[in-house]
């Protein structure tokens, strides 16, 4: 099946599960980035694989605000410590909010989570393992991916019946916790290097109800290879074993400056590939790509997409009837 013929199929799976697909049309606009480098959309929409793209317009540029979450009350014999996150501050920063659901963004992500959780849920044709393991990784830094995962994470917890762990793995360039305007914690990297912290001591529970967050923890100079080592491995295991019934979205480094991301993938049941539109290489997103080979999910998503052409994509599709 072609790229659109899955996109077209998809569409109409969410038109029939009742998805208000016309609701960003009414939306409000929203400013553009100017971007250098030209390419032709519909030729990497092509290019980036069998699985499906979705599609995500440039958001609202971040507003300078001062860091408004805090912590909430300090850590009390294992019970994770609990953070406030500032909602007003992350919807200025373009973020889906539990407070203002209904927007072009929302509905970009209520798209792009539906065949993740149909995946999770099991009501794919092929089961797929562990499918509550999500990656959330890129070609190249800088195109999204924190955004994307944040994003992703927020807009599962907003329905009732996930519970989401938010990891930050992006372990030599964190920014999660600054992005949700929250102060750093320790994380990933001090559960990796101190036996004597567990899990729970470093998972930060939100006032978003089902969404916690493990950090990437304190900064290491050798964050990148305590990735890809066998702690690592093992811990990806403990974290699928103890929380069978959460989705975990693992907000990873790119993939091809260096191997860990790959690493990590193959532990992963579904891994979402965020391309950079009008900016990526082609080529580089064929090599992304190559490399994630053996995962048996791989979902691409076009992020950034000039908003006066998001038109044009949503019309591609509606060549073929939608
Ligand atoms: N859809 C989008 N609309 C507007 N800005 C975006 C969008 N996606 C990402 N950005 C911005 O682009 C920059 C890089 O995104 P980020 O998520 O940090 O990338 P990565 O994690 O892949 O390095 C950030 O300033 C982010 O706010
Ligand atoms: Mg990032």
């Amino acid at each position: 099946m072609s790229i659109i013929e899955q996109a077209a199929k998809r569409l109409e799976e969410l038109r029939r599960s009742g998805v208000d697909l016309t609701a960003r049309q009414s939306s409000p606009e929203v400013e553009v980035a100017p971007r250098a480098a030209e390419t032709a959309i519909p030729q990497l929409m092509r290019r980036v694989g069998d699985a499906a793209t979705a599609v995500i317009g440039t958001s609202a540029p971040n507003a300078v605000r001062p860091a408004g979450g805090k912590r909430v009350e300090p850590t009390t014999g294992r019970r994770s410590q609990q953070v406030h996150i500032d909602f007003a501050r992350l919807s200025a920063g373009g973020f889906v909010t539990p407070d203002a659901p209904r927007s072009q963004l929302a509905d970009e992500f209520r798209v792009i989570k539906r065949p993740l959780l149909t995946n999770v849920q099991g009501k794919s044709a092929a089961p797929v393992a562990r499918a509550n393991l999500i990656m959330v990784t890129s070609s190249l830094p800088g195109e999204g991916k924190t955004f994307v995962a944040i994003n992703l994470a927020l807009s599962m917890a907003m329905e009732l019946d996930n519970t989401v762990l938010l990891v930050d793995a992006d372990v030599s360039r964190p920014s999660m916790l600054e992005r949700l305007g929250l102060p750093p914690s320790k994380g990933l990297l001090d559960v990796l290097t101190d036996s004597a912290l567990d899990l729970s001591d470093v998972l930060l529970r939100t006032n978003v109800e089902r969404l916690s967050l493990l950090p990437a923890g304190t900064a290491h100079a050798r964050a990148t290879e305590l990735l890809a080592s066998d702690a690592m491995n093992t811990l990806v295991d403990e974290l699928a074993t103890r929380y069978p019934d959460r989705i975990l979205i693992f907000d990873a480094p790119p993939l091809l400056p260096s191997t860990e991301s790959r690493v990590l993938a193959t532990h992963m049941g579904q891994v979402m590939l965020v391309v950079e539109a009008e900016r990526t290489p082609q080529a580089s997103v064929t090599q992304a790509l190559a490399t994630i080979e053996s995962c048996p999910v791989v979902l691409t998503v076009l992020n950034k997409v000039p908003h006066s052409r998001l038109g044009a994509y949503y019309g591609y599709y509606g060549q073929y009837g939608y």
